[in-house]
């Protein structure tokens, strides 16, 4: 009897706690809500705004139709959907550029590449606000250990090249429905490819990473029903389309960077 008390005393107790763990950080629908928000739930709430609707709260930084949030799904809180509760990994040192970055280099890279856009300064608002949401994702990670899904998986070396020829029968079957035969999107589908889409220096333009996050997510809801080669194949067909130049291969673009850094 004292035992099932004492079961019965420590389901309570973590009942409570979990209680307050979820006190201690109001949800976004809740903070959506407030109408006063201190400094850092409002730049919080932006953040989340600009993820999610890019295109209205980002526009100046934005050079095509995508929105953060159409690859970091969720809002960036979907495991093996690059999810974005990352700021315990930074500041750390990076191959692309070849140096220590933060994590507001990390976000206005992608507004770079995967926005085809203007990489904003380091303190616009924009990227503090993101930085923010970034922070306020990773509450209860540890610093410096990889968060669970981070990133898309790794799809293991199948043996075979990515072939775009089956590529394109995946995409006339599976995506084109969503996505346009053309690639371009289709209401709030966002593009694959074309000057919309996001640009060749994009992560996203790698065939491992997307072929990565198309395995895991795509057809969007029935993520894991293409097999491994199926969306290697698809991804080297989604790269055989023109899209925006990768502008870290433009001249005009290092002269602007080795003024601002
Ligand atoms: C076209 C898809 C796409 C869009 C749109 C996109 N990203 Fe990303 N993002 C990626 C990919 C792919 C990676 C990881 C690969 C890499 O590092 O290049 C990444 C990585 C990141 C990371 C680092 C994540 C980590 O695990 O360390 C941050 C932060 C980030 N993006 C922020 C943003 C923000 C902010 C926006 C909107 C302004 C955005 N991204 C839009 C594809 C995208
Ligand atoms: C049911 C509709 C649907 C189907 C089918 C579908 N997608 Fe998507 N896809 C979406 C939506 C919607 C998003 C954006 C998700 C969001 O914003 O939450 C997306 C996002 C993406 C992205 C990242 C954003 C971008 O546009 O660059 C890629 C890449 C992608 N899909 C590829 C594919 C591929 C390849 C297939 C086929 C294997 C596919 N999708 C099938 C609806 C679909």
């Amino acid at each position: 009897m004292a035992k099932l008390n004492i079961f019965v005393v420590l389901l309570l107790l973590l009942q409570m706690s979990v209680a307050h763990a979820q006190q201690t950080q109001p949800t976004i629908e809740q903070l959506l809500q407030e109408p006063f928000l201190d400094d850092y739930y409002s730049n919080v709430v932006h953040g989340y705004e600009i993820i999610t609707d890019s295109q209205k709260h980002a526009s100046r930084y934005v050079g095509n139709a995508l929105n953060c949030t159409n690859c970091h799904l969720q809002a960036g809180t979907q495991k093996d959907a690059l999810p974005l509760n990352v700021a315990g990994m930074y500041p750390k040192w990076r191959a692309k550029n070849g140096k220590r970055n933060g994590i507001g280099l990390r976000i206005r890279e992608c507004f770079l590449y995967s926005m085809d856009g203007i990489m904003p300064p380091e303190d616009a608002p924009e990227v503090l606000a993101i930085a923010a949401y970034i922070s306020y994702l990773s509450q209860g990670q540890v610093m410096g250990v990889e968060p669970e899904g981070r990133g898309v998986p790794t799809l293991e070396d199948t043996g075979y090249d990515p072939n775009p020829a089956n590529g394109r029968l995946v995409y006339m079957e599976q995506c084109a429905s969503c996505h346009g035969e053309q690639g371009d999107g289709i209401g709030d589908v966002p593009p694959v490819w074309g000057l919309d889409s996001y640009n060749s220096g994009a992560g996203m333009n790698r065939i491992q990473e997307a072929a990565g996050f198309i395995w895991a997510n795509m057809p969007l809801g029935n993520g894991r029903t293409l097999t491994q080669q199926q969306a290697l194949d698809v991804s080297a067909y989604l790269n055989l389309h023109l899209r925006p130049a990768d502008p870290g291969q433009s001249k005009f673009l290092k002269l602007v960077e080795d003024i601002f850094n």
